[in-house]
């Protein structure tokens, strides 16, 4: 038995990193696997929100994974905070953690910077409610980011500790399936920084929303060097930009990039370029049409999530009574 479980933060502003980077890969999953997809808003207060904004960014988030292809059909896609289980075994679940595995977290140290003391507790145990979210529904895949192995590790370990302390056999340990490095987007400014919601350079990035001249013009004006493509990947090394260029083109039409440059090896950007913007628009222009069309109706998005959440609850609840009785509140 195999089951998915994702989760992604509710950030407005979506562009073709999120899309190329983690949704295109759950669309996929959809088709082999009972999938959980989650919109972890509990998370997204781990520093500060407007409510405002976190309101839309929800509402976003869940249109543009429906736009995407996410079917709530097949997939149960909801809010973390309308699922309350979360929040109940991450309780559990900090209690089992130890301060030593926390200390270690990496992103904490990161997210937290020089004010470490000025971090929200929230942010600190983070990775616990991560794992909570994983474990309530005896998830064994977990599709995530690069980034995301340090938690996935700690994950585990969680789950092996409670295991063992309470003589059960209750939480299948987890597996990381790591996006490819591949399917890393980058800046159209500066190929060694990643491509960001926040860059203020708005032609930095591919926006979901963006018609199909904008794509041209960005694609058009995007950063590169003056040499002719290489024939071979290994003639990319020490150029960022020309090897974000061909990696999205790679993964926009599903090829290695290889083949793109058999393709395009020798060939100047001048050609390159419309080709790409060609792909992407192919790519994108459904997509945005789509979440064009549902961001405005908040009826049928807040319909999709509430459902998803009851259906999350119908398979959460019952691991968390399992949870109390392992532990010896219950039975
Ligand atoms: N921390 C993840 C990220 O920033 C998001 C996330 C929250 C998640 N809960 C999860 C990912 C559970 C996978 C499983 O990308």
């Amino acid at each position: 038995m195999s089951r998915v479980f994702s989760g992604i933060q509710p950030t407005g502003n979506l562009h073709l990193g999120n899309y190329l980077g983690a949704i295109r890969n759950w669309v996929t999953m959809q088709d082999a696997h009972e999938c959980i997809y989650c919109v972890v808003d509990l998370h997204a207060i781990t520093v500060a929100q407007d409510p405002a904004t976190l309101r839309q960014g929800i509402r976003e988030m869940t249109a543009a994974l429906l736009a995407s292809g996410i079917d709530p059909e097949r997939s149960i896609l909801f809010p973390q905070s309308r699922v309350r289980v979360h929040a109940e075994l991450a309780w559990v679940l900090m209690c089992t953690a130890r301060v030593g595995w926390l200390n270690r977290m990496t992103q904490f140290k990161e997210k937290s910077g020089k004010d470490r003391e000025g971090a929200s507790v929230g942010l600190y145990t983070y990775p616990v409610l991560q794992a909570a979210d994983i474990l309530a529904y005896k998830a064994t895949h977990v599709p995530v980011g690069d980034d995301q192995k340090q938690h996935l590790e700690l994950a585990r370990d969680i789950a092996a500790k409670f295991n063992t302390d309470m003589g059960v056999e209750l939480f299948p340990l987890p597996e990381p399936v790591i996006q490819g490095p591949a399917t890393r987007v980058m800046s159209l400014r500066d190929g060694s920084a990643k491509m960001s919601k926040s860059d203020p350079v708005d032609a930095a990035r591919i926006n979901m929303t963006d018609d199909a001249d904008t794509i041209a013009q960005k694609i058009k004006r995007a950063k590169t060097d003056a040499d002719a493509l290489p024939s071979e990947v290994a003639g990319l090394a020490g150029r960022p930009e020309a090897a974000n260029l061909v990696g999205m083109m790679a993964a926009l039409t599903d090829r290695s990039a290889d083949a793109v440059l058999q393709d395009f090896g020798g060939q100047g950007f001048g050609r390159f370029k419309p080709a790409l913007a060609d792909a992407m628009v192919t790519v994108l222009a459904p997509i945005s049409a789509r979440f064009n069309a549902l961001r405005g109706d908040h009826a049928a998005i807040d319909a999709v999530l509430e459902r998803g959440a009851e259906r999350a609850r119908a398979i959460a609840e019952p691991v968390l009574a399992e949870v109390h009785r392992a532990v010896g509140f219950t039975g």
